[in-house]
């Protein structure tokens, strides 16, 4: 058995995950970009199918880009409200949903699923494979800022083409995650959406099913 984490190690890495939220609210402290560059690299450690790793990162800090994005953005906010029945929408349209403007820094997180060439080993059968891969990286992103303490908040209210018309895309790379980066004066104990009353966390014992489909899970399972 390779034990090779002591109790603090464990700890910590539970810690991260209990307490890593998706943030909108940020100072306007600057990030050194030696610590983006840590949080970068910690995506670029991702598993990925096949080991293709699709995934590029842009990092913004340009304020007249990020204007243009949060253009783009708030346009598609709206647009993506008018989904929601009268009561729902007024309440989805008080929420705020980013934080592009205040943040220092985003990233935007591509997927080129072209990458590895047209037979990636273990690619051929679920072909989104290479979108969960990115989001994998996009999750140690997650984790690693939050340890750098460091507040991530994840977007994804936009058109595809305006992100890439603003950032020079290829037509084949999916810009798939803008990831505002930067303090923050607080980590909420919960989600956000679960703070408003949006929706609750769900109960942990409805979802693990042991040996089949909805097979309970007793808690006392040794
Ligand atoms: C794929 C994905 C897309 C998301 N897009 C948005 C978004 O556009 N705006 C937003 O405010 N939060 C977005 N979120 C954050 C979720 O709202 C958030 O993760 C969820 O409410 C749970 O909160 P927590 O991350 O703090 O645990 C996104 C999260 C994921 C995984």
């Amino acid at each position: 058995m390779a034990l090779d984490f002591d109790d603090a190690e464990r700890r910590a890495v539970y810690k991260a995950i209990a307490t890593r939220r998706d943030v909108r609210v940020f100072l306007p402290d600057p990030v050194p970009a030696a610590v983006v560059r840590r949080i970068l690299e910690a995506g670029h450690q991702g598993p990925s199918v096949g080991y293709m790793q699709p995934w590029n990162f842009i990092a913004i800090r340009d304020r007249q880009v990020l204007e243009r994005i949060a253009e783009a953005v708030e346009r598609e906010r709206v647009r993506a409200g008018e989904k929601f029945p009268d009561e729902r929408r007024d309440y989805y349209l008080r929420l705020k949903v980013e934080g592009l403007r205040e943040a220092p820094w985003t990233i935007c997180v591509t997927n080129d699923s072209t990458r590895g060439g047209p037979v990636v080993l273990g690619r051929n059968t679920i072909p989104e494979t290479d979108l969960m891969s990115t989001a994998c990286a996009i999750e140690n992103m997650w984790l690693a800022a939050r340890a750098e303490g460091i507040g991530m908040g994840w977007v994804s209210m936009y058109e595809k083409d305006d992100v890439r018309a603003i950032l020079g895309i290829p037509a084949h790379v999916d810009p798939v995650a803008l990831l505002s980066l930067g303090y923050t004066p607080h980590f909420a104990d919960e989600p956000i959406l679960q703070r408003v009353g949006w929706r609750e966390r769900i109960d942990i014992g409805q979802i693990i099913f042991l040996d089949g489909w909805a097979r309970t899970w007793k808690e006392e399972l040794k």
